[in-house]
């Protein structure tokens, strides 16, 4: 047989091989390509060939390849959707599924939570829509009293809203337990205020209670100053400024030694370096009283932050609003946290 029917035969034979060869795509490729491949082989008889037939079994030869080419191209496309799974190589990588990320808020209410569970907190949770009771009158807001408008508030009907804090869930905790109490409750509380860069009309706190015999003032500022500290450094500073609320007296606002380095430190703390960050105060013994517990016996101390305020400290979040879009680019710099 001379070399142009044997190249004749061959594409014959290989046109038709519809489906793959029994022995796999990659050993037929190897067989008729590879370096020691059929197809050298007869490219490497090609200078014995006389020059007036060298053009014809030149070309014959390339189509030759072509048609092999071809033909891998089609097995192996193929193969990927119908490679039945003993032939698999399962040890190969499988397919990456993306991984979610927690949530800033969630982030920074797990790092507040175990800050004070650490020190012998238990958690306490409560329903979002309350009575008026539990948000209002039992931590002495008498009704058409004037701080009731320090929280606006979202009715529901003309007995229950949303709660306005997790003041509430304290309530709660405080009628159905007997001193010692050491709790803090976490949650979603709503506001009827206007959405802007610093404020959203849903947000979240961690708000914290303690009642013993003998709670006084000091324990309250060594608590706080432990909480700062462990949050954002031990080289952390607290200092409480004298405010008003309802069920505490005496109430504080406690501020962050924030610094005053630089130009957004003195935008955020308006020149101070002084940040504030939470609520806080000694229990009112008539909130002891709605709630069965004897103020003669007993004392404590309450304080509550927005878990918010505390994320966008923490991760330098400009605008609160960003927590409540869900958008990924934001969502997923917190990868790994
Ligand atoms: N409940 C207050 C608020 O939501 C915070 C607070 C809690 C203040 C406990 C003092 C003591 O603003």
């Amino acid at each position: 047989m001379n070399l142009l029917e044997e190249i004749k035969a061959l594409r014959a034979t290989v046109n038709e091989l519809k489906d793959a060869p029994s022995e796999g795509v990659e050993s037929f490729r190897i067989a008729y390509l590879g370096r020691k491949g059929r197809m050298k082989e007869l490219y490497a008889q090609l200078k014995d060939v006389p020059n007036e037939l060298k053009k014809e079994v030149g070309q014959s030869l390339n189509e030759l390849k072509s048609l092999i080419d071809h033909r891998i191209t089609e097995w192996s496309a193929s193969a990927t959707v119908q490679d039945d799974v003993s032939k698999e190589d399962l040890t190969r990588p499988g397919t990456a599924i993306g991984g979610g990320t927690m949530h800033p808020i969630s982030l920074a209410k797990n790092e507040i939570v175990d800050i004070f569970q650490r020190i012998g907190f238990t958690l306490s949770e409560g329903p979002e829509i309350e009575d008026d009771w539990h948000n209002f009158s039992a931590l002495n807001f008498p009704p058409e009293h004037p701080a009731r408008d320090m929280q606006d508030t979202f009715f529901v009907d003309s007995e229950s809203a949303l709660r306005t804090h997790t003041s509430s869930v304290q309530v709660r905790v405080m009628e159905s337990s007997e001193p010692p109490i050491r709790t803090i409750s976490p949650g979603r509380v709503f506001r009827n205020e206007a959405i802007s860069a610093r404020s959203h009309c849903i947000f979240h706190q961690v708000e914290g209670l303690y009642i013993d015999k003998g709670v006084s003032f000091a324990d309250l500022k060594q608590t706080l100053l432990y909480f700062a500290k462990e949050l954002l450094g031990e080289q952390t500073d607290i200092r409480l400024r004298p405010s008003y609320f309802p069920f505490t007296e005496p109430s504080a606002e406690v501020d962050v030694y924030w610094g005053l380095e630089t130009e957004t430190d003195y935008r955020i703390t308006k020149g101070t370096g002084w940040l504030e960050i939470m609520g806080c105060g000694m229990v009112d013994p008539a909130v002891l009283s709605n709630c069965n517990i004897d103020p003669e016996i007993y004392s404590g101390f309450a304080f509550g932050m927005g878990i918010e305020r505390i994320a966008m400290l923490k991760y330098q979040v400009p605008d609160i609003r960003m927590f409540f879009e869900n958008d990924k680019r934001f969502l997923k710099q917190f990868k790994g946290l």
